[in-house]
């Protein structure tokens, strides 16, 4: 064993992280740092270097340079402690497809040292804890896409680790099954432990206490989602009138600056709530139809650097006009 932890250290702590295979310079310079007990997203387009900073924090890779801690265990220096404090699920299957749901977790407890009679009665618990009765006696390939999912989320489990990482952990699910698999993360999030996930659902990064934006290997913004999305201007208005050229005219003269082009009007607003109204009855053009909206976490990316996350992230729920329909 190595010395103790202090605990009051973060879950992660990643300072001036570089990463280079051969040409490709992954990661370039990623500081960074994950509270205990938050949910933490990482977001960023394909390439970015998100599965290359897990691999790192899971001590699957070395860095380049720079250092990274895992509740106050360094990756590098102290594999050990790090690998028995932290669970990981990959996009990729890790579980063994032609054993059962229950050897799966079997294997994976007396792999981490559990005694057989504790990985059978860990095992028991992971599958009551996660609705995996189904799962326990048929072989892995036999289950749904959302219970192989499930049943990959159990096996980062075994060891009970404090800090838990999800690398596109639902990706290929349809929304019934990401929503079982959030409510389990959730549940986990509730006792304290730190989860620390990717995604490229945009609705799922919004359960996120924080979000790290991150785009060619460098961090370019962390706050929480609300803090993020001011930064585009706190909400977007949209309007149709019966004369939308007029309106955009009047518009511009009042210093409300539409943006350009498209079939309604556009206007990123600080706060759309205390201008709408007085908005509305000003303008000398009728309106047929106003909607408000939050600018979206991809919006926050566009604005930041330009271009969206990748061609397929999906639409945000309720947000007409698709990932281009936004506030850049
Ligand atoms: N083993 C490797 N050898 C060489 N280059 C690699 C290797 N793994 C990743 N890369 C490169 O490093 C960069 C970051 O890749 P990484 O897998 O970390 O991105 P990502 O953000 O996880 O992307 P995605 O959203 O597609 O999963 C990419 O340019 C990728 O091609
Ligand atoms: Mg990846």
């Amino acid at each position: 064993m190595t010395a103790a932890v202090p605990t009051d250290s973060a879950a992660v702590e990643v300072r001036g992280l570089v990463k280079r295979y051969d040409k490709v310079e992954a990661l370039r310079g990623v500081d960074l740092t994950v509270r205990r007990g938050e949910m933490f997203a990482l977001l960023g387009p394909n390439g970015a270097g998100k599965t290359t900073l897990f691999s790192i924090l899971a001590t699957l890779r070395a860095p380049t340079a720079g250092t990274a801690r895992v509740l106050g265990h360094d990756v590098v220096t102290d594999r050990d402690a790090v690998r028995r404090s932290m669970g990981i699920v990959f996009q990729e299957p890790a579980i063994e497809q032609r054993l059962t749901g229950r050897d799966n977790l079997l294997l994976m407890g007396l792999f981490y040292g559990l005694g057989s009679a504790a990985a059978r009665q860990r095992a028991a618990e992971l599958l009551k804890q996660l609705d995996l009765a189904d799962a326990a006696d048929r072989p892995a390939k036999n289950l749904s896409g959302g219970q192989r999912r499930k049943l990959e989320l159990a096996r980062a489990l075994v060891t009970d680790p404090q800090i838990l990482f999800l690398d596109e952990a639902t990706v290929g699910l349809d929304v019934d099954a990401r929503r079982g698999f959030w409510a389990q993360v959730r549940g986990l999030a509730a006792t304290g432990r730190t989860v620390f996930f990717t995604t490229h659902y945009m609705e799922e990064a919004e359960v996120a206490d924080r979000i790290a934006l991150i785009d060619h290997g460098q961090i370019v913004a962390l706050d929480t989602p609300q803090a993020l999305k001011t930064r585009v201007g706190g909400g977007v208005i949209r309007l149709q009138t019966e004369d939308n050229a007029r309106a955009r005219g009047w518009l511009t003269e009042h210093g409300l600056a539409p943006e350009a082009g498209g079939q309604e009007i556009m206007l990123v607003h600080a706060d759309p709530a205390a201008v709408l109204p007085e908005l509305l009855r000003t303008l000398p053009v009728k309106v047929q139809r106003v909607e408000v909206h939050e600018p979206s976490l991809e919006d926050v990316f566009l604005k930041l650097t330009g271009r969206g996350f990748d061609g397929e992230t999906p639409v945000p729920a309720g947000r007409p006009g698709g990932r281009n329909g936004g506030a850049a």
